[in-house]
């Protein structure tokens, strides 16, 4: 998906693609309210944890750019409104929060009347949007010095493109190791139950021409023990002090990756580190349990079944062979020592 940023502002309206309609259908949705960012960071429709920073930083944007105060309070009594609504939408993701908080203190900073006011805002969410590419590009870069020509990578869920604003965290490091001209496949967890591996994963890899090969997340084991597999790419939610946070079953799969002494790697921007939480002050979202006992909006369990659901698994980070950020490539230490350091996040 070279060709397609997968969101974009176009003079007051926030374009995107619907998600949940990939990938056999390409609907891109245009929203004017903030309300509608929120909504759509909820349903998936955005998802994937840098792209709903993003999002929700040009959700901000909408509020200030259609706002019809006279006074500079007043429009931030409607920033701050929606502030709380995007705060609401989904509780894992620290871009989320993160980006929020950038957006917020740049318009508290700003001077002058309301429309200067809302310029500073759009201009800041169009700014973090472009950080968010670069980021991805220079990740790339750092992570393909990993992979080696013929390498099988091992990914789950999507940290690609359609997680990000452009080209992907986990499969910016496939595509920037491809791009050299490594002759690299890739092995594709499906990510039950959103299937955003089957539905996300397959559907961006098709389009660069990566090889990819899809198995159930229930195949990693089997697969591991074969030998299959070079080394596991993910991206992240959020990395605390002593974890990752990340798409369930990332814990699964790193504990196998260990068992069978495949490396382990985390690829994920700053925007995406707390360093100052650890794993015990993260709320894991649990989502509705009809997405287990449903498939396809059709019911595969009997009614009345009881299911969990939570979105996302906590990696201790002695799963992690190393996490790679827009910086550089970070060890475990070095993780553990910019922990001391206090931490990279405001
Ligand atoms: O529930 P999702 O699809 O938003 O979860 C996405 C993930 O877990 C990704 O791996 C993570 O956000 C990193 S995306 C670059």
């Amino acid at each position: 998906m070279s060709d397609l940023r997968t969101i974009w502002w176009e003079d007051g309206v926030v374009v995107t693609v619907d998600q949940t309609k990939l990938p056999h259908e390409e609907v891109f949705i245009e929203m004017k309210e903030c309300s509608e960012v929120a909504s759509a960071i909820g349903e998936m429709r955005v998802r994937g944890a840098p792209l709903i920073g993003v999002t929700a930083a040009y959700g901000l944007a909408l509020t200030a750019f259609h706002s019809k105060a006279e006074k500079r309070e007043e429009m931030m009594k409607e920033i701050n409104e929606s502030a709380e609504a995007l705060r609401r939408s989904r509780p894992t993701a620290v871009n989320l929060f993160w980006a929020v908080d950038r957006v917020l203190k740049k318009a508290r900073a700003a001077s002058g009347e309301p429309k200067a006011l809302a310029k500073a805002v759009v201009d800041e969410a169009q700014r973090m949007a472009d950080e968010d590419v670069e980021a991805n590009r220079r990740m790339g870069e750092h992570g393909a010095r990993l992979v080696k020509d013929g390498a099988v990578v091992m990914t789950h869920c999507n940290a690609g493109s359609l997680a990000t604003v452009d080209y992907g965290t986990a499969l910016g490091v496939i595509r920037a190791a491809w791009n050299q001209g490594k002759k690299i496949s890739v092995i594709a967890t499906e990510t039950r139950p959103k299937l955003q591996g089957a539905r996300l994963t397959a559907y961006e890899l098709k389009r660069v021409g990566i090889p990819v090969t899809l198995i159930t997340d229930s195949m990693v084991g089997y697969v591991m023990s074969k030998q299959l597999v070079d080394k596991v790419i993910v991206g992240a939610d959020r990395i605390v002090q002593d974890a990752v946070i990340n798409k369930i079953g990332t814990y699964t799969i790193a504990v196998l990756a260990q068992e069978h002494d495949v490396p382990f790697y985390v690829v994920a921007p700053k925007s995406t580190f707390n360093l100052k939480q650890t794993s015990k002050d993260v709320i894991i979202e649990e989502r509705s349990s009809e997405e287990v006992t449903h498939f396809n909006c059709q019911r595969i369990a009997p009614s009345e079944i009881e299911a969990l659901n939570p979105a996302f698994d906590v990696t201790p980070l002695r799963y992690v062979s190393a996490v790679i950020c827009e910086t550089g490539i970070l060890s475990t230490p070095e993780l553990e020592k910019l922990t001391v350091d206090h931490g990279m996040h405001a």
